[in-house]
């Protein structure tokens, strides 16, 4: 009805490009050219397969960890790929080592953009049978220590370039499970840590996001590899039908901290192959 009449173009067979509202291409809005980053449990699974992409993506990295032989033979591993990493000997207890380590790395790299924090410990057992100075250790390690290590950051952050931030979590933080209770507890601290920083970083325009990774295999999972009743588990928990690697975690990792996430803060995002539906 009516009489405008409305001209139909022949859709283009491939799309062009959109070109995103700051020129940048689809490549160069996951790169990372530039940036200074600072990745705790850098020596860990998870932490050094995030420092990787992290170099990949074109970032100067420094590598926070308490274990000095990790950490050398990681710094060995990336030099053989021709990237150069520094490397800081540093418990996330210690708030002087802490503080220590990000002014070592602002004064190497000239400043700060991204900062992950991945170093965690795990510890099994029913809430009966984890006594206080276990459950103290886990909460101190990894609620404590992830605040710790934003609270020294944040400052220089805060003269960042594009400054971001992600936490590593975990699929306990959104799902209960037996012998979880410290670590669970822990993980869900450090969500709700995530969302108000994410709030107050916001003005300074610090983005704040948290991973949630499900079964990942790192050292930290290594004594289960020989369990098969426990992998069984965790394979069947997994509607997609298999095991995380620490590649699947530092991929989502990537994206938090690069220009195509420019619009996302606050997020908990799992990396858990769908273990957190709880079908
Ligand atoms: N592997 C998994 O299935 C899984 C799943 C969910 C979440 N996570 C989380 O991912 C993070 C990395 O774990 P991962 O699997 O790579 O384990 P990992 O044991 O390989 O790495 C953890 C690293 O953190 C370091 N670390 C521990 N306590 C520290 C401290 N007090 N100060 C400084 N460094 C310390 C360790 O030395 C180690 O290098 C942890 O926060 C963990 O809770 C792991």
């Amino acid at each position: 009805m009516g009489s405008s009449r409305v001209r139909r173009t022949a859709a283009p067979r491939t799309l062009p490009e959109k070109p995103p509202s700051d020129g940048r291409t689809l490549p160069e809005r996951f790169r990372l050219d530039g940036r200074r980053a600072l990745v705790t449990g850098g020596a860990g699974g998870i932490g050094k397969a995030i420092a990787r992409r992290l170099l990949l993506a074109g970032a100067e990295v420094a590598l926070l960890d308490r274990d000095l032989g990790a950490l050398q033979r990681a710094s060995q591993e990336f030099g053989t790929l021709g990237y150069r990493v520094l490397i800081l000997a540093a418990d996330v207890l210690r708030a002087a080592e802490v503080r220590r380590a990000v002014r070592r790395s602002v004064r190497t790299f000239g400043g700060l953009d991204l900062l992950v924090a991945a170093a965690g410990i795990t510890d099994r057992g029913t809430a009966e049978e984890v006594d206080l100075p276990r459950w103290e250790r886990v909460l101190d390690t990894n609620l404590t220590g992830t605040y710790s290590i934003c609270r020294e950051a944040l400052p220089f952050l805060r003269r960042g370039h594009d400054p971001a931030v992600v936490a590593v979590s975990s699929v306990y933080s959104l799902i209960g499970g037996v012998g979880r209770s410290a670590y669970s507890a822990s993980k869900g601290g450090v969500d709700a840590l995530v969302r108000s920083l994410a709030a107050e970083g916001a003005p300074a325009g610090i983005r704040v996001n948290a991973v949630n990774p499900g079964y990942i295999r790192t050292p930290m999972t290594e004594p289960y590899e020989k369990d098969r009743t426990a992998m069984d588990f965790f394979r069947q928990a997994t509607p997609l039908g298999r095991l995380g690697e620490p590649e699947d975690v530092a991929d989502a990792v990537l994206y938090l901290l690069s220009p195509a996430s420019s619009f996302v803060t606050g997020v908990c995002l799992p990396i858990d192959g769908g273990r957190s539906l709880g079908r």
